[in-house]
């Protein structure tokens, strides 16, 4: 028996555009690592900016930015509604966090990455720049058994449960800020651990993805709403379970997410509501952590690493790079 090996045009496409994001992210980290450690947050993410956006220029595409730096009024590259591509390709949008963790690259700790999902039109939320509350789990257990609405003692005893462990042995990740204080509190009293992290919750996220190699059951807590839909992205690609509420806490963040088509300010997102259809995830990491390497600069070769993800398969490729062409990155 015959077996029909081949792929539909646009298939063809996304295999194709799977490896020049990854260029994309790569030039990205590999920009914002040469400002590594000098305390410069702002520099480093421009240098990131810049680089992400001329690589994406260069794509066979006709893409445009929904979740980026800012509004077009506040950011002048990779703002939301900017286009990018060369318009040879098909219509995709795009969400980019070309430096992760700012603060993390600048004091040159772990965890900093450059990450960006792209999507068919319409396929990833249009997230504001807001907070949003967010709880994800990975692959594995059965739909609904955890939920945003219950307390933290109850998703932590469901998902022990659904794992065969006692609440203790369910490890958390959630961001050290103060306001998770009754958060952590919480948590606390039903013995289980926690991984406090200073920065970098889509990495955070991510986490949850493989519990066996990062100690991670399940990311509690708010941060970034643009975050969250890259997280979702890539969460989607590898089948784990994320809901996410913005916190649209005054009238004008209600009516900024109104004009970008948020019409119920209290509304509880799937992953799938986040990022569905065919979504291919990127991250190279900066700085060494936890999900990535971060790049390493030798005298002839600079070294990155990527993670590609992709939701038609459910395909997950480590890309070990070695770089020669020190010209292509644009770095003086
Ligand atoms: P930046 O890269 O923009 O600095 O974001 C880092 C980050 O830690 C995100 O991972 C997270 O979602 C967000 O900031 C949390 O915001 P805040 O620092 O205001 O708590």
């Amino acid at each position: 028996m015959s077996v029909d090996l081949r792929i539909s045009p646009e298939q063809v496409i996304e295999r194709y555009l799977s490896m020049e994001l990854v260029r994309v992210t790569e030039r990205a980290a590999v920009c914002a690592a040469k400002l590594r450690g000098h305390g410069d947050e702002k520099a480093a993410d421009q240098a990131a900016v810049d680089a992400m956006r001329r690589e994406l220029n260069r794509l066979d595409i006709d893409g445009e930015i929904v979740i980026g730096e800012g509004e077009r009024d506040e950011a002048p590259m990779l703002f939301i509604g900017e286009k990018v591509g060369n318009k040879q390709g098909p219509k995709v949008h795009i969400a980019v966090d070309p430096l992760e963790g700012t603060t993390l690259c600048a004091k040159d700790m772990p965890g900093s990455i450059a990450v960006m999902a792209m999507a068919g039109a319409g396929s990833l939320l249009y997230a504001p720049d807001v907070y949003m509350d967010k709880i994800a789990c990975g692959p594995g257990y059965a739909p609904g058994v955890i939920d945003l609405d219950a307390s933290p003692a109850d998703n932590i005893n469901a998902l022990a449960k659904a794992k065969g462990v006692k609440p203790r042995e369910i490890s958390t990740l959630i961001m050290d800020r103060p306001r998770h204080a009754k958060l952590i509190e919480e948590v606390r009293k039903t013995g289980c651990s926690i991984r406090l992290i200073t920065d970098g919750d889509v990495a955070g996220v991510i986490f949850c993805t493989q519990p066996e190699k990062t100690g991670i059951d399940l990311y509690l807590g708010i941060g970034g709403a643009p975050e969250g839909v890259l997280a979702a992205a890539a969460l989607r690609c590898v089948g784990g379970q994320m809901q996410g509420r913005l916190i649209l806490d005054t009238e004008e963040k209600r009516v900024r997410a109104h004009g970008m088509g948020v019409l119920d300010p209290n509304k509880k997102y799937d992953m799938s509501e986040m990022a569905s259809g065919d979504v291919i995830v990127c991250a190279t990491g900066v700085t060494d952590g936890g999900l990535l390497s971060g790049v390493k600069f030798g005298k002839d070769i600079i070294e990155t690493e990527t993670l590609v993800y992709r939701s038609i398969t459910g395909t997950v490729r480590r890309i070990y790079g070695e770089h020669r062409e020190f010209s292509k990155f644009q770095l003086d």
